[in-house]
């Protein structure tokens, strides 16, 4: 993708850098964040956490990870893992936001933003994502950024201690039957 930051009224997308480490860490370090997100989100979430996360967005290959930048400061991410083999068009799209800056939209403008670049860049046909039963709030994020419902996936996950089910939603971006992804 190309790595322009994409300024929107109340955040800006934007590579991660070396310098985000200090508020990574603060707005990671959030159990309420932690509970819905995979298991590759630590908790308790450490400088050294950090490090680790910030050499990995700084060589994301075809995945996609953008730091959200809020009042000037990374306060959250959103990104777009790329599927493998006969999977290469299907992105496993997710995002987070510290807790200081939920309920603002910010995550239904960032989340709508990427897709939309994701589309018009042509890097994906489909973004998915798995959302907990309890975390309405995503699935609410998903709907509004063009995402809609497939399927809920009993049991799917175990997390905090729960077996739970996910909700899989999926937004397509290019038809079944299309030539080819990317700008050729
Ligand atoms: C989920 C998360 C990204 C939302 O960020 P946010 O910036 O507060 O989200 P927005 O303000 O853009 O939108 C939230 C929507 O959910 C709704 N919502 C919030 N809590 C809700 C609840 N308990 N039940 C139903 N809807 C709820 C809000 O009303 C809003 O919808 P609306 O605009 O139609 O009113 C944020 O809470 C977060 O980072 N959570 C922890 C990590 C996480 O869940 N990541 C996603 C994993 S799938």
């Amino acid at each position: 993708m190309t790595q322009l930051a994409t300024e929107l009224p109340n955040c800006v997308l934007r590579p991660w850098r070396a310098a985000d480490k200090s508020n990574l860490v603060r707005h990671a370090d959030d159990r309420r964040v932690w509970r819905n997100m995979t298991h590759t989100f630590p908790h308790p979430y450490t400088p050294e956490d950090a490090d680790l996360w910030l050499r990995i967005a700084a060589n994301p290959g075809a995945s996609i990870q953008l730091a959200i930048e809020v009042d000037g400061e990374a306060a959250g991410g959103i990104g777009a893992i790329a599927g493998e083999g006969i999977f290469c068009g299907t992105a496993q799209f997710g995002y987070w936001l510290g807790e200081a800056c939920w309920g603002h939209g910010i995550a239904t403008a960032a989340a709508r933003a990427l897709a939309s670049r994701i589309a018009a860049e042509r890097l994906f046909a489909r973004l998915e994502a798995q959302v907990f039963e309890w975390n309405p709030a995503s699935m609410r994020v998903l709907e509004k950024a063009g995402f809609t419902r497939d399927a809920v996936l009993r049991s799917a996950a175990t997390k905090d201690g729960r077996l739970l089910d996910t909700v899989l939603y999926s937004r397509v971006l290019a038809k079944s039957g299309a030539v080819s992804l990317g700008p050729g």
